[in-house]
């Protein structure tokens, strides 16, 4: 029997961290966050110096990537060659690097077995920018969610501010419509919906609204009615 899947893409900011998280307690199904692989890739090729714009240096580090995810009930530890890297891949400056090096055809080869290896029973729910492109394009259901830059910009301040880091909203802004530019526009599977997927925009709902149509449209796909 197919393990069933949900896929949850979308731009950066755009919440599907945090819904994809939720969703996945709530079905008590497994959890990709694909972006941590991508992360985890560029900080392996900060640390180890190596030049962004070399696709070839950059998949030698994909193709011998050290990492592993602990999960526990609340949490997952994200580590790299067995070091607790769970903070350190969500600075700026590594999501930065992994919209790099997420634009070599090479380095996402590398990284897509890592990523299907997630699809166990009972389920799965993947997070990321192609889930239901390339990676899982039969999955039972696709949403694409989104929301504004400035929204976002929004959310990412605010967020910054709760962690007693002052963020300039206007630096915010650029960053975030530069890494959606990467994203969007590289070559190999660029940020897009799925031809079958579900858009939500969460501009102007918040995260419970955001999750009841999801839930909605899972259990009308799940249970068939
Ligand atoms: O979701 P995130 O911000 O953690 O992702 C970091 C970067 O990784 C993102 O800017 C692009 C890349 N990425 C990707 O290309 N494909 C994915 N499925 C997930 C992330």
């Amino acid at each position: 029997m197919s393990v069933p899947i949900i896929t949850i893409d979308g731009p950066s900011g755009s919440g599907k961290g945090t819904i994809s998280h939720l969703l996945s307690e709530k079905l008590g199904w497994n959890l990709l966050d694909s972006g941590s692989i991508y992360r985890l890739c560029a900080l392996a090729c900060l640390k180890q110096d190596i030049d962004l714009d070399d696709e070839s240096a950059a998949l030698v580090i994909a193709q011998a990537l050290d990492i592993r995810f602990e999960v526990t009930k609340s949490s997952v530890r994200t580590l790299l060659n067995d070091e607790d890297v769970t903070s350190t891949i969500r600075e700026e400056t590594v999501g930065m690097a992994a919209s790099k090096i997420a634009a070599y055809p090479s380095v996402r080869s590398a990284l897509l077995s890592c990523q299907k290896a997630f699809a166990k029973t009972p389920g799965l729910v993947a997070d990321g920018r192609d889930m239901g492109t390339v990676v899982f394009p039969d999955a039972a259901l696709k949403f694409f969610l989104t929301a504004s830059a400035q929204t976002r910009a929004d959310r990412r301040v605010k967020q910054l501010s709760e962690q007693g880091v002052a963020a300039d909203y206007d630096e915010v802004l650029t960053a975030i419509k530069l890494r959606d530019f990467q994203d969007e526009n590289r070559k190999s599977a660029p940020l897009k919906p799925a031809d079958d997927a579900i858009l939500v925009d969460s501009s102007h709902i918040g995260i419970d609204d955001v999750l009841a149509v999801m839930v909605q449209n899972i259990e009308r796909v799940l249970t068939n009615k």
